[in-house]
């Protein structure tokens, strides 16, 4: 029989292109842990892509979609919650992970965030703004929510999965 690995559940937040679905799969690969992808699961309900979404609705539609799904998260146990990287920069939202599970904040360096993102299109934040200096901006205006969010703090630059995995499991 498989141990469990946790017994709470995991949220994983931090800016586009840090990891947060990478290590997400890692873990569900290597532990068999339920994950949960909220943008994947947001883009299924609504049957269109994320771009799609706030093409058509607008970002605060898709933020209200963000924070309803996280309500409905309460009643999970022992999963991988990816987070859109705009989930915690509602307060409400923060306090919902907080009171279901811990958070991991995975960060990388602007750099390393736009060699990830470059040949993705389903970012609607990025898609005209794929370069360092807007993304460093936007990471500024939002980090110290990220670190008051987290738990932990996991840095991913030059890490592979399970280095990153190993210090997540090793710290939580
Ligand atoms: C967003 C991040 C995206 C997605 C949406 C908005 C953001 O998720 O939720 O495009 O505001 O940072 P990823 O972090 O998985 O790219």
């Amino acid at each position: 029989e498989n141990k469990r690995l946790f017994d709470y559940n995991i949220f994983l937040i931090g800016f586009m292109g840090c990891g947060k679905s990478t290590i997400a799969g890692y873990l569900h690969d290597t532990f068999s842990m339920d994950v949960v992808e909220m943008d994947d699961i947001i883009a299924k309900r609504e049957g269109m892509s994320i771009s799609d979404i706030f093409e058509t609705h607008g970002e605060q539609y898709f933020r209200d979609l963000e924070t309803n799904l996280l309500v409905e998260m309460q009643n999970k146990s022992n999963v991988v919650i990816s987070c859109g990287g705009g989930t915690p920069m509602r307060e409400n939202n923060v306090l919902e992970m907080k009171k279901n599970g811990h958070v991991v904040l995975l960060t990388a360096q602007p750099e390393t965030v736009l060699q990830r993102v470059k040949d993705n299109h389903d970012r609607p934040l990025l898609e005209n703004n794929k370069n360092v200096s807007f993304i460093a901006d936007l990471m500024a205006k939002r980090s110290e929510k990220y670190e008051a969010a987290a738990d932990i703090i996991i840095q991913t630059d030059g890490k592979n999965e399970q280095e990153i995995c190993e210090e997540m499991i090793q710290r939580l």
